[in-house]
């Protein structure tokens, strides 16, 4: 039996660049995405020096919608069938930015980057026996709020407010893509969780407090993306467990509008 293919997006530093180390160290053959050639070289060299062989550098800045659909070349120049997809890179933005595509950046980076790759992958993922979309979200999403029309730009931003936004529609699309998969008789399940909280620069950058190691803040990914004993697709985990996500984020109404209006921004058919 061939070594599964696993793609971590952010794979270049904090939690990303662990949860490749531990997926690698699985057994997985890792493509360890980086946002320009350069980082997800290093990211590899440096796996590579933790004892790792066989990881392959791909990259892409997610905030522009043209290079996650190039990502997705990428990997599939690299793998027919792809494993495991974790969407785990991420921004805390204290400035309101807007990208090339017209989108607010933290939007674009933890939401619509993870939409578009996920769908562009699709084809890949369903080439594997049992292919896993794993969305990093977060605590963070329970005082998250979010409609249609704070999309692609919210109406309002602060900084706490529109990542909190950003990890309630990681948990949203993670519960659209799920109902969508099955609908379909997809093999592919999907999860969403939250790592810990954990000391990175997200961290630092954006709350100014440290937290626990990135080893730990990787377990509950690799659990999400490798172990026997997920449960239903659509769920959320913590500390490795499945746990409930927050009231709101199970929406059926919102879900679905949140889904087909990111689906129409960035340019890919709902399923
Ligand atoms: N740390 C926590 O306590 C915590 C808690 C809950 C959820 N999370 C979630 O965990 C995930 C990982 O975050 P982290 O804490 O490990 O943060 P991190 O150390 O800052 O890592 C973020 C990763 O995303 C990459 N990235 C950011 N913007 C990008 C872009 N435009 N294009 C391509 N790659 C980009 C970064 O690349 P560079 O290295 O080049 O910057 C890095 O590899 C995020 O989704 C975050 O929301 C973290």
């Amino acid at each position: 039996m061939t070594n599964p293919t696993m793609l971590v997006t952010g794979a270049t530093d904090g939690i990303g660049l662990q949860t490749a180390l531990q997926l690698a160290q699985g057994g997985a053959r890792v493509l360890v995405h980086g946002r320009s050639e350069a980082r997800a070289v290093d990211a590899v060299k440096r796996l590579g020096a933790a004892g790792v062989k066989g990881a392959v550098p791909v990259w892409a800045d997610l905030s522009v919608m043209a290079q996650v659909t190039g990502l997705a070349e990428q990997v599939r120049r690299h793998t027919d069938a792809l494993d495991v997809l974790v969407n785990n890179a991420g921004v805390f933005m204290t400035e309101d930015e807007r990208t090339a595509d017209g989108f607010e950046l933290t939007f674009a980076v933890n939401h619509f980057a993870p939409v578009l790759l996920t769908h562009a992958l699709l084809g890949a993922l369903e080439q594997a026996p049992a292919a896993r979309v794993v969305n990093v979200s977060s605590v963070a999403h329970a005082r998250g709020q979010v409609t249609v029309a704070d999309l692609p730009v919210p109406r309002a931003f602060d900084g706490y407010g529109v990542y909190g936004a950003s990890k309630l529609l990681n948990v949203l699309f993670t519960h659209a893509l799920a109902r969508r998969l099955a609908a379909r008789g997809s093999r592919v399940v999907t999860f969403a969780l939250h790592p810990g909280v954990i000391t990175t620069k997200l961290l630092e950058k954006g709350f100014g407090m440290a937290g626990a190691s990135v080893e730990s803040g990787a377990r509950t990914s690799v659990f999400c993306a490798t172990s026997p004993r997920v449960g239903a697709s659509g769920s959320y985990y913590s500390d490795a467990r499945e746990v409930p996500c927050a009231p709101h984020a199970n929406d059926p109404a919102l879900e679905a509008a949140v889904y087909e209006k990111s689906c129409q921004l960035v340019g890919c058919a709902p399923l």
